[in-house]
């Protein structure tokens, strides 16, 4: 093995020279007052995603999205014409969550002709119209028309459902861009067998996404990855990216896979070898029935293995070579805690051997994920201590530089738009 150099292209900051290349403050990460900002400036003015069709796949098929961030909880719902709606979770009576299971915070999914209230029984339709009031007559000229649950802005792109909680000033496809949209086609829609991961993490979002958008740390914070006498060469080559790109607020870094079945047994896990599977997924790909993938490998990378989609401002697609797909998710709870998602997307298995290569892959991604989250909280509690108040990022941590620019520009947006209605 060789040392990993620097691809053609050259330094990725000297492509954008607008993100600089000065040491960076990561105050927007530990401070109470910037994340209620970004509460207003992002959160309530992007297109969000909350799921993906199979999770509605009847008439009447709903679930909750509990969104801390915006203070809501959102439900999502396939109506009897088939059309999918987003409500906000609340009762027009005297604002009791609608649907919910046990636990008024969990979230909860279901199938049912029509959601009623716990408390007092007032029924709505799955359009959101309320169409029962225990007792109408002792009410004072209600008029149940008037009553129907709220509705939140809601689209769907390549089978991602996303809501808005505002007034969007851009159509979903609009506010993806055409580096995202570029994946119009993509086989999503074939990948349906999905392994779910959720964990509390103590950091701020943003740094949870930071960790995931540069890889320039996987040799050493995941060097148990290799057995342990491959260790040292693995950390002596490092890591170099095939592509970096940036389109508006969204990101995009394309990574060289793990290719298993081409190294040698030594350097692979005996598990790895039995299951042809491990963190980079199976090794056997599933015929797709589409060549080339659509949107992949932008950079056209020759030893492209994956490419990972940042979403603004929370979402992420990361696509594989060997024909599977990660989604993450990084809801903020408060500015030093979020809930992670980690979603795992394979073609159904069609045999035992296919399910224990996908079982292998979910598992090792939940070590993976710890080993980052346990990682970035020991980062949040020492940010905070202000004691080092800027920080030097190398030209592979570009992404990271992008996103902490992009919310910085979105907040100081949104305090321009408010200074200006106040004037
Ligand atoms: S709060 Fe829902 S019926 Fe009373
Ligand atoms: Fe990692």
């Amino acid at each position: 093995m060789s040392p990993v150099t620097k691809p053609a292209e050259g330094s990725w900051t000297a492509r954008y020279p607008e993100l600089g290349t000065e040491p960076m403050s990561y105050e927007d990460s530990i401070s109470p007052e910037f994340y209620e900002l970004e509460r207003e400036a992002i959160f309530k003015r992007s297109w969000l995603n909350v799921g993906r069709l199979e999770q509605l796949p009847r008439k009447g098929s709903y679930f909750t999205k509990e969104l801390a961030v915006a203070s809501t909880s959102v439900v999502i719902v396939r109506g009897t014409d088939g059309e999918i709606r987003a409500f906000h979770n609340i009762c027009r009576h005297r604002g009791n969550k609608l649907v919910w299971t046990d636990f008024p915070r969990e979230e909860s999914s279901g199938s049912c002709r029509q959601f009623v209230c716990k408390y007092h029984g007032w029924k709505y339709e799955l359009d959101g119209a309320c169409s029962f009031v225990q007792q109408e007559d002792e009410f004072f000229d209600l008029d149940k028309a008037d009553y129907g649950l709220v509705p939140v802005h809601c689209d769907v792109w390549n089978g991602f459902i996303f809501v808005h909680l505002g007034e969007p000033s851009q159509s979903l496809t609009e506010f993806l861009g055409p580096m995202i949209t570029a994946l119009d086609g993509y086989p999503f829609d074939q990948q349906t067998e999905r392994f779910s991961y959720r964990a509390v993490v103590g950091s701020n979002w943003k740094l949870f996404m930071d960790a995931f958008q540069e890889f320039y740390h996987a040799p050493i914070l995941h060097a148990k990855q290799s057995p342990v006498a491959a260790r040292p060469e693995v950390q002596a080559m490092g890591y170099e990216a095939l592509h970096y790109e940036i389109d508006g607020p969204h990101r995009l870094v394309t990574s060289p896979g793990g290719k298993g079945w081409l190294m040698p047994p030594e350097a692979l896990k005996p598990m790895e070898t039995l299951t042809r599977s491990g963190l980079f997924g199976p090794w056997d790909a599933p015929d797709l029935g589409v060549d080339p993938l659509p949107g992949t490998n932008p950079g056209n990378a020759k030893h492209w293995g994956l490419d990972s989609f940042q979403v603004w401002p929370n979402f992420v697609i990361l696509i594989w070579e060997r024909g599977w797909y990660l989604t993450y998710h990084y809801w903020p709870t408060s500015y030093n805690t979020h809930v992670f998602e980690g979603n795992l997307y394979f073609v159904p298995p069609k045999n035992a051997r296919e399910r224990l290569a996908q079982e292998m892959a979910a598992v090792t991604f939940k070590e993976y994920g710890l080993q980052d989250a346990n990682t970035l909280e020991a980062t949040q509690i020492m940010l905070e201590s202000r004691v080092v108040t800027t920080f030097p990022l190398n030209d592979q941590e570009i992404l990271c530089r992008h996103l902490h620019k992009v919310a910085a520009e979105w907040v100081a947006d949104y305090g321009r738009e408010r200074a200006g209605a106040t004037r």
